[in-house]
This record gives C-alpha cells, structure tokens and sequence, in this order.
C-alpha cells in the first residue's frame, strides 16, 4: 500500500527511545532522505489534547479501559493526519511508540487482555504496520534511575509495573523477530545510535537523486 517505510522506536520509559530517534532522523536527513519523525501519544494536532489527558498528573488514576480508548482515539488520528501521508508521499517516517507501547503498557502493565487490544490496535491503525520496530532494552532500576523528579502519570508506575511492560516488549520481540531488533540500551548514546544504524541500513531504500 505504501511507499515509505515505517520504524517505530519502542521501550519502556527512560530507555533514551526520543535521544537516540533524533540521532537516527538526523542522520537520514544528512544522508538525503525525506524523513519524518513523530510520537505518540500527540503526534497529530488532534492529539496534542489527549497527549495532556493521558500524561498529567492532574488527572489522577484514568481506569485502563478509558486510558486505552484514549491511545486508540490518539493512534487512529495519527495515522491519518500525519503517518499514512507521510508514507504515501515516500518518506521514512519514525515514531516515538505506536502499537506495541500499548500491548506492553496497557496489557503487561495494566493487565489487558490481549487479544482485545491487538483487535483495537488493528481498528485504529487501518493497515498501517510498522516496516522496522526497535526496541531499546534496558534494566528496569537503569531506566527509572535516569527519570528525571518531574515525573509524568504512566512514569510514576511502579518498578514491577515497567517490570512486566518489559516482559511483553520482551515476548513481542521473539515472537517477531523479523519486524523487532532489540537494541542494548545500556550503553553510550554513539554505540546505541550505531546499533540502530546498523539495523535501519538493512530496511532503507536505494538513496535517490
Ligand atoms: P512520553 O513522555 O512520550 O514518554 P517516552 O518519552 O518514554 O515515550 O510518554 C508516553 C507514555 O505513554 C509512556 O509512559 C508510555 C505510555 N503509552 C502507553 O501506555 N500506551 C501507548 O499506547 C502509548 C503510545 C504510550
């Protein structure tokens, strides 16, 4: 359906995912190619309104089922707005989180069923997978380390939270591993950027003009 290519950058909080993305859109930038980056929760205009609602504190404990239907609303959006575009007009789009921070967060953290959520991923995505995932693995007590004070909602979870968030992205990665590349986040910025160079190198098109 497309003629870009879709790589989205997954792993829990903390992991250094929105450093190493904007290493990786500079670099394919410098080497010419049209490149888009965007997130979730947020990536569309639309969805700068539920990014608020999902990640303040100020609203408190959201019950997972109406946290879910929030991403959902977010990632339907999304795609329509900025990523199916964008993929239509050639470019290479990253995202920030996309399908898989919900089977992680939302079933292995919340308790979701999952069956029920990949039904609602492939409601909102309408054919939209991605090419690439990467997922950046990194120790749970690492990650929380390099939180900063000013936490955000779902970043006030628990260590056994992003314990079992873990687990799923851990599952997600063996059970595919032809769209997953599990990247050592423990490491330099340079070396995990390299890691990821190495890994996008394989799925990018021949460079034009
Ligand atoms: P964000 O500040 O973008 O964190 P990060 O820089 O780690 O991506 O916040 C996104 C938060 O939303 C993060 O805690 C993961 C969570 N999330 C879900 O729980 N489910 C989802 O489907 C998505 C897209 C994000």
């Amino acid at each position: 359906m497309s003629r870009g290519i879709l790589i989205t950058f997954e792993g829990i909080d903390g992991c250094g995912k929105s450093l190493i993305m904007g290493m990786v859109r500079d670099w394919l930038a410098d080497e010419g190619y049209p490149v888009l980056a965007t997130l979730e929760p947020g990536g569309s205009e639309f969805g700068q309104a539920f990014r608020k609602m999902l990640l303040e504190s100020s609203f408190g404990s959201l019950d997972a089922q109406t946290e879910t239907l929030l991403f959902m609303v977010d990632r339907s959006r999304h795609v329509e707005e900025i990523i199916r575009p964008a993929l239509l007009r050639g470019e290479i789009v990253l995202c920030d989180r996309y399908i898989d921070s919900t089977l992680a967060y939302q079933g292995g953290g919340r308790g979701l069923n999952q069956e029920q959520l990949r039904i609602m991923n492939d409601f909102a995505v309408k054919g939209v997978y991605p090419d690439l995932t990467l997922l950046l693995s990194l120790r749970e007590e690492l990650a929380a380390s390099r939180l900063g004070d000013s936490k955000d909602r779902l970043e006030q979870e628990s260590l056994e939270f992003f314990r079992r968030v873990a687990a799923v992205y851990a599952a997600l990665a063996a059970a595919e591993p032809r769209r997953f590349r599990v990247i050592d986040a423990g490491a330099e910025p340079q070396q995990v950027f390299i890691q990821a160079q190495t890994q996008i190198r394989m799925v990018l098109p021949p460079r034009r003009g």
